[in-house]
């Protein structure tokens, strides 16, 4: 029996990726830059053992169906490969997101997946290796291998496309980010999915192409000089874009509902008032709220004229993958 076990946390781009350029291998076609936030993540535990004769997978206790299981299988086939190991596996997670509000995220549960397969096939990568492993499972989870603020280099090849720390003097501990959790019944467009369907049919995507480069590298420099109003207004702009670009999609769709606006307007509101914060949506009716640390509680509180106390939640800058 071979045994792993591992934490991964929750990280939110300030600039998105959206689209691949290699769907097999999870290739974007662009950069991305995120955060790992604090209050989000994923602990899974795997084991491989001989007396299995299929992989299972339980998330928060719960045996899931064929479909999710074989999205887990499909990622245990390639470390199988890659530590040429017969052997099936069971997996069990767990979500820790307060007041189980649906934010399960894929970059925590991959993450957390590709470590503890690390761990229990003792495959020994190095946080770069499995960044890259984590990939492919889902593009954002490489991100979440890090702590802080973290860059995707998309690369041109499974060996180039890896996650690595932005350097920033620790500047990410002065940051804030408030979740507002905004319920919607309409039926999801995966970000997958939605992401391939915008490549092929939007008519604003080689904007979204166009401008994204400048964007990080703007971010980048004002990740360096400590400039908050200059990143939350690059990432703001930045997730409006990529929003733009489904409503061109074909056919069209959009993530955003009428509480997301309602969420958006308050921000605006708050910043005309003189407090900076600025947004992010994911894909998701979410908002994601950035601020400094020193007015998170104010802001939290002046949202409270919007949304109930339990759709209002604090993340800080977390930590990369912990070993358990
Ligand atoms: C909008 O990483 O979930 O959150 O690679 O297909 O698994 P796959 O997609 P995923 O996409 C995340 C898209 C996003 C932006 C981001 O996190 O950068």
């Amino acid at each position: 029996m071979l045994k792993g076990s591992a934490r991964a946390h929750t990280n939110i781009a300030l600039i998105k990726y959206w689209g691949k350029a290699n769907e097999e291998l999870i290739i974007p076609m662009n950069n991305s830059l995120s955060l790992t936030l604090d209050a989000f993540y994923t602990e899974t535990t795997v084991i491989f053992s001989e007396d299995l004769t299929a992989d299972t997978f339980y998330l928060d206790d719960s045996l899931q169906d064929e479909k999710s299981t074989e999205k887990v299988s499909r990622f245990l086939d390639l470390v199988r490969k890659m530590a040429t190991c017969p052997l099936f596996a069971e997996v069990k997670s767990y979500n820790h997101v307060p007041y189980a509000a649906g934010l399960a995220s894929s970059s925590s549960g991959l993450a957390a997946l590709a470590a503890a397969c690390n761990q229990a096939l003792q495959l020994d990568l190095s946080d770069r290796d499995l960044s890259r492993l984590a990939r492919r499972g889902s593009g954002s989870a490489c991100r979440s291998i890090f702590p802080g603020f973290v860059e995707w280099q998309k690369g041109n090849s499974d060996e180039t496309s890896f996650a690595e720390v932005v350097p920033s003097n620790g500047w990410e501990n002065e940051l804030a980010m408030l979740f507002i959790l905004i319920n919607d019944q309409e039926k999801d467009v995966s970000s997958r999915d939605g992401m391939r369907r915008t490549v092929e049919t939007s008519a604003f995507y080689e904007g979204w192409l166009q401008t994204t480069p400048q964007d990080l590298a703007s971010a980048k420099i004002a990740i360096h000089a400590q400039d908050f109003n200059k990143l939350g207004s690059i990432a703001e702009n930045n997730a409006l874009k990529m929003h733009g670009t489904t409503l061109a999609a074909v056919p069209p769709f959009t993530y955003w509902s009428p509480d997301s606006l309602k969420a958006m307007q308050a921000v605006r509101k708050m910043r005309a008032a003189g407090i900076p914060c600025y947004f992010t949506m994911d894909a998701g009716p979410n908002v994601k709220v950035l601020c400094l640390k020193k007015d998170a509680e104010k802001i939290k509180a002046k949202l409270r004229d919007y949304f109930a106390t339990d759709q209002l939640v604090t993340a800080f800058s977390g930590p990369g993958i912990t070993y358990l």
